[in-house]
C-alpha cells in the first residue's frame, strides 16, 4: 500500500475515472445476482406452477439484464483502460524526464536493458494493475459479499456446506501461486538474459566476427534459450496442473452440494428454484476463491514494478540547479574560465584529477597532452558540470559554475568528442541538433566550415540522408566532421575538442584546423590531442600525468624543458630527423 501511497500523484487526479469504473464494477457484479433470482421465479413460480402467462416478461428481463450487465462491463473496461493508460502516461512522461535530467553518475552503473524494463514492462504491471488489478481485487470482496448474503436467504446450511468446502480451493490456489510465482520469475529473467544477449550480440557483431568467436555466441545463445526452454515447461507443466485440480476441487464442492442441497428437496426443506438459483450463486463464492492466488500475484508483481519505478524518480539528483542559480545570457558571457584548486575522484579510489589549476582568460586557447588516463577528458566533465567537484572550484566570468543554471552554463558550451554519437535521423538533423531553429543555409556553411559538406554532397540523398542506428554507417572521420558541424553551428563561447580529430587522417585534419582556427576565434577553446601538431598553437599547454599536472607552457616554452611534452615531440616527430636534430641543437644552445 505504501507503493500505492507514493504513487498517489500519478493517479489520484484522475479518481473520478478510478470511482467510475469500480462503480460499474460493482452495478456489473450486483447485477449478476438478479439471475439466480430469475431462475429460481421461473422454475418455482412459473414452470412449477404452471403459469407460463409469465414466460415472455421472464425472456425480456433476462435479454435487460443481459443488456444493461453487458454496458457496465463496457463501462468498466472503458473507464478502467482510460485510467491505467492515462497513468502509464503520466509516468512514463515523468520517468523519462527524471532520465534525461538524471546525471552522469547515474549512468556510469545502470544497465540499458534494465532501465528499458523498467520503462515498459514495470509501466505495463502498473498500468494493469491500476486500471483493473485494484478493481477486481475490490470485485473478489464484492462477489464473496453479495454471494453469501444472497446464499444464505436462499438456505444457511447449503452456505455452511459451501464455507466447509472452498477453503480448500483458495489453499490449493494460494499453494499453486507459490510454486509457479518463482518458476514466472525464473521465466522472465531466462527471457531478459537471452534478449541481452540478442542485445550486446547485434551490438557487437563487429567484434564477434573480426574475432571468429561465432560458434562460441552460439553457443553461449542455446544455453541461455535452453534455460529459458527448461523455465518454461516447468511453467507450463505447473499450469497444466492447476486448472483440472481446480476443476476437480470445485466439481467436488457441487457434488456435495449437490448431495446435500438434493436431500433438502425431496424433504421438503427447500424448492427445486432456490437449489438451482443457489447453484448459481455458488460461483459468486468459488471464483473469487480460485482466483485469490492470481489476484495476490498481480499485486505482488505491480508492487515490485512500482518499487522499481519509484526507485528512478526518487533518485538522487547527483547535479542540479541551486536555488536562485544565474541563468546566464549568450551576449553577455565573456568566456573566461578558472579551475581552481580542483580535486575530483569519480569513485572513493585514487583521484582522477589533483589539485589542478587553470587559467583561461577569455578567447585564449588551452591544450591538455598526456598519456591516456591521465584525466584529461575529466577536466572537459568538470567543465561542464557532468559530475560535482569536491574541493577546489571552477569559475566561468568569475562566477562559481555551481551558482550557474546547467543549462545555461551548457548552452555556452559546444563539445566535440572522440566519438560521436549520430541520432537515426537525416545529416541536416544530426547537424541541427546543437541549436534549435536554423536554416539550411547555416546548416551547410558549417558543414563547409567542418569540410563535411562535399563527402555529405556524395551520399545519396545528401543531407536527408538517414544515419545513425538504422541509417548509413559512416566512417568514424565522416562522423567526427558531422560533430564539429555541430559545434560550428552551435556558436558556443567555450569550445571544447576532445581528440576531435582522432579519427581523421594528416590531411584532413590540416584541413579541418584551418576551419578551427575560424571557430576558435573570439572563444575560450579547450583541445585536447594526442598529436602535438593539434596543440601547439596553443596560448598554453597543460601536461597531465596521472590526474596531476606535470607542465605547462607554450610549445616553444616546452620544449626547451626536459620532460614528457618533449619526449612526446621527439616520437611523433621521429620521422623528420632533422626537425628533431635542430631542436635539439636548439635546446644545447640554451
Ligand atoms: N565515468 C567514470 N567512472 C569512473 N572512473 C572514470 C570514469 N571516467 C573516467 N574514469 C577514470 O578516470 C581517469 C581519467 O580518465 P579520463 O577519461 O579523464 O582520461 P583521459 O586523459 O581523457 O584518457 P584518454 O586519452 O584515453 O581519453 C581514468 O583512470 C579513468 O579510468
Ligand atoms: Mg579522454
Amino acid at each position: 500500500m505504501n507503493v500505492l501511497k507514493q504513487l498517489k500523484e500519478f493517479y489520484w487526479h484522475e479518481k473520478k475515472w478510478l470511482f467510475a469504473s469500480i462503480f460499474f464494477l460493482m452495478c456489473s457484479t450486483a447485477l449478476g445476482l438478479v439471475y439466480p433470482n430469475l431462475l429460481r421465479f421461473l422454475i418455482d413460480d412459473v414452470i412449477r406452477a404452471e403459469n407460463y402467462s409469465l414466460v415472455p416478461y421472464i425472456a425480456l428481463s433476462v435479454i435487460g439484464v443481459i443488456a444493461v450487465k453487458a454496458s457496465f462491463q463496457f463501462l468498466h473496461g472503458f473507464t478502467g483502460g482510460r485510467l491505467g493508460n492515462t497513468v502509464a502516461y503520466n509516468l512514463r512522461n515523468a520517468l523519462y524526464s527524471k532520465l534525461q535530467y538524471l546525471a552522469f553518475q547515474y549512468y556510469d552503473r545502470a544497465k540499458t536493458g534494465d532501465l528499458m524494463s523498467r520503462l515498459t514492462a514495470d509501466l505495463e504491471a502498473i498500468r494493469q494493475f491500476i486500471g483493473f488489478g485494484f478493481a477486481q481485487v475490490l470485485n473478489v470482496f464484492l462477489m464473496l459479499g453479495f454471494g453469501t448474503i444472497m446464499m444464505l436467504t436462499l438456505s444457511w446450511q447449503l452456505t455452511l456446506v459451501t464455507f466447509v468446502t472452498v477453503p480448500f480451493i483458495a489453499i490449493t490456489a494460494l499453494r499453486f501461486e507459490k510454486t509457479v510465482h518463482p518458476a514466472f520469475r525464473s521465466v522472465r529473467k531466462a527471457m531478459s538474459n537471452l534478449t541481452t544477449a540478442v542485445q550486446e550480440n547485434i551490438t557487437g557483431v563487429r567484434t564477434v566476427k573480426s574475432f571468429a568467436r561465432e560458434p562460441y555466441e552460439v553457443e553461449k545463445f542455446s544455453h541461455r534459450s535452453e534455460d529459458y526452454k527448461a523455465n518454461h515447461i516447468t511453467l507450463a507443466f505447473a499450469w497444466a496442473k492447476f486448472f483440472p485440480l481446480m476443476e476437480l476441487l470445485s466439481n467436488f464442492c457441487i457434488v456435495l452440494l449437490l448431495t446435500v442441497g438434493g436431500w433438502f428437496v425431496i424433504d421438503g426443506k427447500m424448492t427445486i428454484g432456490e437449489l438451482v438459483a443457489f447453484f448459481s450463486v455458488v460461483w459468486y463464492v468459488i471464483a473469487p476463491m480460485r482466483d485469490i492466488g492470481l489476484h495476490i500475484n498481480n499485486y505482488t508483481q505491480s508492487k515490485a514494478s512500482g518499487e522499481r519505478v519509484l526507485e528512478i524518480l526518487h533518485q538522487y539528483m547527483h547535479v542540479k540547479d541551486k536555488t536562485g542559480a544565474s541563468v546566464l545570457k549568450k551576449d553577455q558571457v565573456q568566456g573566461s574560465v578558472k579551475f581552481e584548486k580542483v580535486t575530483f575522484a569519480y569513485t572513493d579510489k585514487e583521484p582522477a584529477l589533483t589539485d589542478f589549476n587553470v587559467d583561461a582568460p577569455a578567447g585564449t586557447v588551452i591544450g591538455l597532452l598526456g598519456p591516456t588516463g591521465a584525466g584529461k577528458s575529466t577536466v572537459i566533465q568538470l567543465l561542464m558540470r557532468a559530475y560535482n567537484i569536491r574541493e577546489g572550484r571552477i569559475t566561468l566570468d568569475g562566477q562559481d559554475i555551481r551558482d550557474i543554471s546547467l543549462t545555461s552554463l551548457r548552452e555556452q558550451i559546444a563539445l566535440v568528442f572522440q566519438e560521436t554519437f549520430l541520432f537515426s535521423s537525416s545529416i541536416r538533423n544530426n547537424i541541427a541538433y546543437s541549436r534549435r531553429d536554423v536554416s539550411m543555409d547555416e546548416i551547410i556553411r558549417a558543414a563547409k566550415l567542418a569540410k563535411a559538406h562535399d563527402f555529405i554532397m556524395e551520399l545519396p540523398e545528401g543531407y536527408d540522408t538517414i544515419v545513425g542506428e538504422r541509417g548509413m554507417g559512416l566512417s568514424g572521420g565522416q562522423k567526427q566532421r558531422i560533430a564539429i558541424a555541430r559545434a560550428f553551428l552551435r556558436d558556443p563561447k567555450i569550445l571544447i575538442l576532445d581528440d576531435a580529430t582522432s579519427a581523421v587522417d594528416m590531411e584532413t585534419e590540416h584541413e579541418i584546423q584551418a576551419g578551427f582556427q575560424e571557430l576558435m576565434k573570439g572563444r575560450t577553446t579547450f583541445i585536447i590531442a594526442h598529436r602535438i601538431s593539434s596543440l601547439k598553437h596553443a596560448d598554453q599547454i597543460i601536461v597531465l600525468d596521472h590526474g596531476k599536472i606535470v607542465q605547462r607552457g607554450t610549445h616553444e616554452q616546452l620544449l626547451r624543458e626536459p620532460g614528457r611534452y618533449y619526449e612526446t615531440y621527439k616520437i611523433q616527430y621521429s620521422d623528420h630527423p632533422s626537425l628533431v636534430k635542430k631542436q635539439i641543437e636548439r635546446r644545447l644552445a640554451k
